[in-house]
């Protein structure tokens, strides 16, 4: 279920230079400032750390902020999230100035397919439908007949007539997990997340043995040996939704570890706890270190010189937008 948190103008840290906010820090009120006087909505994922995110104007899943960046007056867009998240953006506000923080946050999902490669796999299937998940080129995209995100994946799918061959690209967890839901056989591209890969299914069993009243839930970015082991799975937005509704006490989340931020918000009196990762690093859970890259100092600077910008290619972006257009009328 798409979802998407909205700033109130009684939210303390994008309108009030005065309260004080544990995220604040000393570029706060710098930030706010260009943001205010070049009127620029600031977009952040879910996955963005807690400081970006206080700074935000829209934290969402992927589908969420496209549609926040499709809807957009301002004139410039700063998107806190990776590239093709931006590219989206892009895509679908041309006439806007799309910034990121950092030009290099890319995402392993969408360099598991280059340019050439995808288009020689879509030539080989003339007749197959293209459906893309959104972590891929702008690109990928233009090769697309449609885009789906982790929330409307099943959706989209279901939306192709059955006599049609489907071609899924490029997470073949999340295309596995979609054909295991929708009974659909698809050509699954050979990509994956970095980061939900990492995850791992002993530690989490040593953790649901110490929590025996503990719920798993998982991104469908993971794979299927961890799938089968959750109690639910869905999309970012999706599981913040459960951890909100669900009766249970305590949750382990198999997702990026920034997702915690929002879900501690709104329910503070759960235990909420990230999955562990097979290396022994820093916060023993899941980070993805594209999404990392964007810092505050990142952010004030993108705001204060106007880039890295987002430029893309008319006609690619011509065609990635029927794609992307062709999900977003589905609802
Ligand atoms: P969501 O669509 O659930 O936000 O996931 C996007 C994603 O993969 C970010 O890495
Ligand atoms: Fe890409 Fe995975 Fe990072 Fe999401 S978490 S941006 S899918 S590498």
């Amino acid at each position: 279920m798409m979802r998407i948190m909205i700033r109130s103008l009684t939210n303390p840290v994008a309108t009030s230079r005065t309260e004080v906010h544990p995220n604040r820090t000393r570029l706060t009120p710098d930030i706010l400032d260009l943001k205010h006087e070049k009127n620029v909505v600031l977009l952040a994922h879910y996955y963005q750390s807690p400081g970006i995110q206080e700074l935000a104007d829209h934290v969402g899943d992927s589908l969420a902020l496209a549609r926040a960046a499709e809807r957009t007056d301002a004139p410039i867009i700063l998107f806190c999230g990776v590239h093709f998240m931006a590219e989206t953006a892009k895509i679908l506000n041309p006439t806007r100035k799309v910034l990121v923080p950092d030009l290099h946050a890319g995402c392993s999902l969408a360099e598991s397919a280059p340019v050439a490669k995808f288009r020689a796999f879509v030539d080989a299937h003339p007749h197959h439908v293209v459906v893309s998940y959104i972590n891929c080129s702008a690109e990928v995209k233009a090769m697309s007949d449609i885009i789906c995100t982790s929330s409307n994946a099943v959706r989209v799918v279901n939306s192709i007539p059955t006599q049609h061959e489907i071609i899924f690209a490029p997470d073949k967890h999340l295309g596995a997990y979609i054909q295991r839901i929708t009974g659909r056989k698809m050509l699954l591209w050979d990509g994956v997340c970095e980061v939900h890969v990492e995850i791992s299914a002993d530690k989490l069993e040593l953790l649901l043995e110490k929590y025996p009243e503990a719920k798993l839930i998982a991104h469908p970015e993971c794979p299927e040996h961890l799938l089968t082991m959750a109690d639910h799975v869905g999309s970012t937005s999706s599981l913040l939704d459960f951890v909100e509704r669900d009766t249970g006490t305590t949750f382990i989340v198999a997702t990026e570890a920034g997702i915690l931020h929002k879900m501690r918000q709104a329910v503070p009196y759960k235990r909420l706890i990230a999955a562990p990762v097979h290396a022994d690093n820093a916060c023993a859970c899941s980070e993805c270190p594209y999404m990392k890259l964007n810092t505050l100092e990142k952010v004030h600077a993108a705001l204060l010189n106007e880039e890295p910008e987002i430029v893309l290619n008319e006609d690619i972006r011509h065609r990635a937008y029927r794609a992307l257009r062709n999900m977003l009328d589905l609802g």
